[in-house]
């Protein structure tokens, strides 16, 4: 170890290399429940000292796992395996915006929000919102391929990346798509490395897509006596004409805990709520609201508000940003909180929450529902304690069903999280072998010696949950 810190020395100022316990602690965690004190931290500010940084790595064997805001839901950043974190948020800077070619660069670092405020400063539009946007940071994004809210009318991360900088295991730097629009040339290794979860190497550098900023937008909060009604609802919106910019589900647990959390005035009382928004031109932003108003109401929902104004439309999104924080206050005897994000055809949405439901009931486990209905995406979050094993053998129990159910409904482990190290065992059943061993033998073409952040997406054996080392 003492040689390679003197290596590394050479690579990075010694600022930028943290070697103390007490340093490296803080990058022991994501947003998921595993731990692990990484080896070293590096911190690097450009794509040579990350080259410089995975060349030693590669050539010691040792592991590398890329970290941004680490507010991975799936357990993306997390050095399970120790080594080296190489902390990317010291990437930080818009490197160029291109009106013209409606186009921004940015590097890694750059947090989500803060890319957000910028383009839509100068009328552009940036839509990905994963709902940690105040946290998280585009590389870390793109390596998970983010969704959010808005994906049901503007698609997720991937859908705005044209090119990419990236370094491969052996510190390699290759440029994959580039900054046009269209671009068909060889194997779409831009779509590769978006979700590959640091699995692949490190991206140092983004093109991203910007479209016009929407001119209007109304916000909508449709109010349920009955969740099953809500789910319906989901459905006959998509069948409208209707493209929401947004259409989410909250359930009634879900409801309660955000507004003891935060106090948003939503209704307590109901067993759903969903939150929409429609936007574009303010002469079609009323007429969009007026039809999905009408169909809440004739769906079955028993109240219907407008927003008023923008600080009305705020609160809305601002009580569902709550959801992740708030569920966590469910019950103090239960800190532990897994987030899912199975996703089904969105017909099936309705099924999904009925179904979701009952598998809480029969393994008696703490969950609640909510998400992106309009995608299909349920996030079924079961609030556990991992400190007890027959709690966390329930939620286990459940979870294995939650993957089932969603597979049978012709759906995906993942519409958002990525599989990270929580979803690894579970990879082969949405692939089959042969898929899981094609995915393979492109991890092991790329990165031979196996040192791009161990231990996610494929399956390392160790049991479901409970994945290697925590301390
Ligand atoms: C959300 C995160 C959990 O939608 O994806 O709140
Ligand atoms: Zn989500």
């Amino acid at each position: 170890m003492q040689g390679l810190i003197k290596d590394l020395r050479r690579i990075v100022e010694p600022k930028r290399l943290l070697t103390e316990l007490e340093d490296r602690m803080a990058y022991a965690y994501d947003g998921t429940f595993r731990t692990r004190v990484p080896d070293l931290v590096v911190r690097p500010v450009t794509t040579a000292e990350v080259s410089g940084v995975l060349r030693l790595a590669n050539r010691e064997g040792l592991p590398v796992v890329p970290r941004g805001g680490a507010t991975s839901l799936s357990g993306g950043a997390v050095p399970l395996q120790g080594g080296i974190v190489l902390a990317l948020t010291s990437m930080n800077r818009i490197l160029s915006f291109n009106r013209e070619d409606l186009l921004v660069m940015v590097e890694p670092g750059v947090v989500t929000a803060h890319l957000h405020r910028n383009v839509e400063g100068a009328g552009l539009f940036y839509p990905p919102d994963p709902q940690s946007l105040e946290a998280s940071t585009l590389g870390g994004n793109i390596a998970e391929n983010a969704g959010g809210p808005r994906g049901i009318k503007y698609g997720v991360t991937r859908d705005y990346i044209l090119g990419l900088e990236v370094v491969l295991p052996d510190g390699e730097i290759i440029q994959v798509g580039g900054s046009t629009v269209k671009n068909v040339s060889g194997y779409d290794l831009t779509r590769l490395f978006t979700g590959s979860e640091g699995t692949l190497g490190v991206i140092t550098r983004a093109n991203l897509k910007l479209i016009p900023k929407p001119e209007a937008r109304r916000r909508l909060l449709a109010v349920y006596d009955d969740l099953g009604a809500a789910g319906k609802t989901v459905t006959r919106i998509i069948d409208s004409g209707v493209i929401p910019s947004m259409l989410e589900i909250m359930d009634d647990t879900t409801i309660q805990v955000v507004e003891s959390y935060g106090h948003f005035g939503l209704p307590v009382e109901a067993a759903a709520i969903l939150i929409l928004e429609v936007d574009g031109f303010a002469e079609t932003v009323e007429r969009q609201a007026s039809i999905i108003a009408d169909l809440c109401r004739s769906a079955g929902a028993i109240r219907l508000e407008v927003a008023r104004n923008e600080k009305e439309g705020e609160d809305l999104l601002k009580a569902r940003r709550a959801v992740s924080p708030a569920v966590l206050r469910i019950d103090p005897r239960k800190p532990t909180k897994i987030s899912e994000d199975a996703t089904v055809p969105r017909s099936k949405v309705p099924e999904m929450i009925v179904r979701l439901k009952e598998i809480a009931r029969r393994h008696d486990v703490t969950m609640v529902v909510y998400g992106h209905a309009g995608d299909g995406f349920l996030h079924p979050n079961i609030i556990t304690n991992q400190d007890d094993p027959e709690e966390m053998a329930r939620a286990e129990a459940a979870i294995d069903e939650v993957f089932k159910l969603a597979l049978e409904l012709g759906g995906t482990l993942s519409g958002e999280h990525g599989i990270g190290y929580l979803k690894a065992p579970y990879l082969v059943n949405e692939f089959g072998p042969a898929g899981v061993k094609a995915m393979r033998a492109i991890k092991e073409a790329l990165d031979p010696k196996g040192i791009m952040n161990p231990g996610k997406i494929f399956d390392q054996g160790i049991g479901k949950m409970r994945a290697p080392g925590r301390g």
